[in-house]
Parts: C-alpha cells; structure tokens; sequence
C-alpha cells in the first residue's frame, strides 16, 4: 500500500524482511473468510457513514469510499474479483483493492477500527442472516411434517418402547413429535440470535478508538439491537458462534433420530413406510438395492457438526483476553455447521413428502405386538382391580395368547376370562387397536381427534408467529 514498505503487507510498515511464503501460506485465512465479502463491505459502509457523522471524514471521501466499495462488491460477484492470499484475508483484499480504485480516500477507511471488531462484526452480521434463512428452513420441515401428519390422523402404527412394540399410537401423531422437537430448535434459535445482534464495531482492537465513535449510530445503520458494552469482550467473544454450533447440534441430533426411524421403517423387514426412487440410492454391486443413504448421510454429517462444536469450545477455552489469533479458526467450524444445516434442512424438505406410508403393514405390525394390553388392563382397573393386579391378570392373559398364537382380540370371551374377572363384551372395543388410540384424546394424546387439532394449532404457529 505504502511506497516505502519492504514487504507489499499493509501492517508492513515496521517490517524490515518480506513475509517467508510458508508463512503467508500458513496465516491467511481470505481462502475461507471471502464468504464474508459482502458483511465486510455492509460493515465498512456503515462505519464510514459513521465517521463522516462524526466529522472524522469529510463527505468526499466517504462518499468515494462507499461507492468504491459498492463497486468491489459489484466485481466480487461479477466473479471478476482476484483474491489474494499474500493480502491475508477479506478485509485486507477489500481495503487494498479499494486503495487500488480511488486512491488516497481508501487508506482513510480504517481510521478508528481494527480487523478485530472488523471481523467480529462481520461474522455476527453472517449469522444473523443464516440463522433468519435456516428459521425459514425449519419452517419448511415442519410444514411438510403437518402435510404428512395431517394425511396420516388416522393411521395407526405400533408405538416403540426399547425399540419393543409398546402401545398403538397414530403415524400422525408420531410426525407431530418430530414437529415438537423442530418447534423448540426454532426456539433456541431465535434466542441465539438476540445475542448474534450486538455490535462490536467501535472496539477497534481492544481498547476502543481515539476517535468520537459514535457506535449506536452504527448498530442502527446495520441493524444491530445494541451496542457491546466492553470492548475487551466485544473484540474475543465468540460464544455466539459456541451457541449456534450447540443449537445446530442439537438439531442434528433431531434430524438424525428421524433419520435412524427412517431407516428402519424402509427395511422391509418393517416395511412401514417407502421412500420414492427420487429420494434412495442404489448399490453399484447389488441390482436389487435401495438403498436409504440420504437419511444416513444426514446421521453421518451430525457427527461433523458435534465435532463443529467441540472445536469451536476448545478453540476458546485457553485464550486470555482480548483478541488472539486463535479465532480465525473459527470459520471452518462455523461454516461448516452453518452449510451442514442447510444442506440436510433442504434435503429433508423434500424426502418427507416423499415418504408413503404401509398402513396395512403398520397396522398388523400392531396387531401383533400385543399393544392393547394395558388397555385391556385399564379396562379391568375401571371395573374395580386394583392396577397391579390387573397388570399380573393380562400378563398371564397375554402369556396364554402367545402359547395359542393368536392376538388378544382373538382370544374369546371364554379364553379372556380365565385370567380377567368382570370382562363384558365391550372389552373388544378396548382391545381393537383404533379404541385404544381413541381413548386417548386429550392434550398431547394420540388419539385422531387430538392430531387434528395439534396439526391446526401447528399452522397456526407457522403462520402467526
Ligand atoms: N483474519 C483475522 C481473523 O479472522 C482478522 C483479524 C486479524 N487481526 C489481527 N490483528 N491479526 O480473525
């Protein structure tokens, strides 16, 4: 930048001795943090708008500023931008290329910052727009779980306890759980956010500017709620990225149990549900395979994004304040999380409409698993045995149907009433999978009624909030 500078560094000045090349291979970070291009620009706009208000600049040169910018932002995305690793990373390509455009008012745009608020600030101004598009991303899952639930009210499937067939349950049902889960990842995430959106900017290295910085202007202008209020933190926090990993964590870990579900339920030993040709892959060795690799990859790539975590906690667990070089490192985890969640967000938007479900086989996989049994034992409980007696009888009950093979609703009035006192015929209704489901209707139950209500109040969610 500067003519009596031996090395072409912009930090050069004190610098007798050209950087050796294995360390500006090693220091440069501009070959993962150019995806912050345009919040460095947004950042730097406002800061001279910031700095011309404070009279600090005059208006000619922010003026040229701001357009020089806005026109490295225009070749950037033009594709006709040439980055360079010697240059370090974003901000120095940015700041040298703007000098390169217009001269003298450039080297005049870092007055009263430093690359550390720069940077801080660019990435809280990332992630505050990845965290707005993965909430519209979520969004998306949770609709296409009500469109699947909303089909599948009646639907009964076995529920699972121990991976055992437990009670019957509704597949509706079963969606909206998922759905839960999903709606308080949404939660975390907006409560993340409120502390992606505070301004670091003004903190310039550490200890803040000489200058009249008028940095609630700035936080306006960029759209952050507050200011940071030590500027020794603002510059060396990066708990909103350890945040946002641990959000992203845990919704993996969501998206990676229904992945596992999925799995099971197209091995046709369940047969459960089948997922269209569009959405399997097939086995380069085995004709007749296919194979449920999306939903795999989604519980592989969980595995990244927890390691996304675990580098981001330990990447900050030593550093004294302020700021330390340590932190350009927490691009790769960062990133990464944030293109991992999209990737399997959009995926999974499309692979649940692509599910179609086996009733039939959900339903004689019920049928067979004695899942009415504790409604039999409800049933006995209501006509005056005490629970754990009752329990014991259709033990004995169900003992007696595996040794006839047959079902609990097989076994005749006769038959039943060798373990159960008091049985009428009504009983039959109890041990009929749809009686058991319907009698379960009430908040948080399975019952048809109650899906359909949860599946509206879902919409309703979506819609108004
Ligand atoms: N590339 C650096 C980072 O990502 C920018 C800040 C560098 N600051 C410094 N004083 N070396 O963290």
């Amino acid at each position: 930048m500067s003519a009596k500078h031996t090395t072409d560094k912009p930090w050069g000045g004190r610098f007798e001795q050209e950087t050796d090349h294995s360390v500006e291979k090693f220091t440069e970070s501009v070959s993962i943090d150019y995806r912050l291009y345009k919040y460095d620009i947004a950042g730097s706009i406002a800061h001279t708008r910031m700095l011309q208000k404070m009279n600090v600049l005059d208006a000619g040169d922010a003026e040229q500023i701001i357009s020089g910018l806005q026109a490295i932002q225009n070749d950037i995305e033009a594709g006709k931008f040439t980055w360079q690793k010697s240059l370090e990373d974003v901000h120095m390509n940015i700041e040298f290329a703007l000098v390169e455009r217009i001269g003298e008012a450039g080297k005049r745009l870092h007055t009263g910052r430093s690359r550390n608020d720069q940077v801080a600030t660019d990435l809280r101004l990332y992630l505050r727009d990845e965290v707005d598009l993965l909430n519209s991303e979520i969004r998306h899952v949770m609709t296409v779980l009500c469109d699947q639930a909303e089909r599948h009210t009646e639907t009964i499937m076995p529920g699972f306890t121990h991976m055992q067939i437990a009670q019957p349950v509704t597949f509706g049902h079963h969606m909206m759980a998922w759905f839960e889960m999903l709606k308080r990842d949404l939660d975390r995430l907006q409560d993340c956010r409120k502390r992606i959106n505070s301004l670091p900017l003004g903190a310039a290295a550490l200890a803040g500017s000489s200058f009249p910085i008028d940095n609630a202007y700035t936080a306006e202008l960029l759209g952050f709620e507050k200011v940071a209020s030590n500027s020794l933190d603002a510059v060396s926090d990066r708990d909103f990225v350890i945040e946002f990993c641990a959000v992203a964590s845990v919704i993996m870990m969501h998206l990676s149990r229904f992945s596992e579900e999925i799995i099971l339920w197209v091995n046709p030993m369940f047969g459960f549900i089948e997922l269209d040709d569009a959405f399997c892959t097939g086995s380069s060795i085995m004709p007749q395979k296919k194979n449920p690799d999306i939903p795999e990859l989604v519980r592989g790539r969980t595995a990244r994004v927890y390691g996304d975590l675990m580098s981001i906690l330990t990447l900050m667990k030593a550093q004294p304040l302020a700021y330390n070089r340590d932190n350009q490192e927490d691009k790769y985890a960062l990133f990464d999380a944030v293109d991992t969640l999209h990737a399997c967000l959009e995926v999974y938007s499309g692979l649940i409409p692509a599910i179609t479900v086996n009733s039939e086989r959900m339903r004689e996989a019920a049928k067979q698993g004695y899942a009415t049994a504790t409604d039999l034992a409800d049933y006995l409980v209501r006509s005056g045995l005490p629970f754990r007696e009752a329990h014991e009888a259709v033990g004995n009950t169900v003992a007696f149907a595996i040794s006839q093979s047959k079902e609990l609703s097989d076994l005749s009035l006769k038959e039943l009433g060798q373990f159960c006192p008091n049985l009428k015929d009504d009983v039959y209704d109890y041990l009929e999978l749809n009686g058991s489901v319907n009698a379960r209707d009430y908040t948080g139950g399975t019952a048809p009624e109650q899906v359909k209500r949860a599946v509206k109040e879902a919409r309703d969610f979506l819609i108004n909030t």
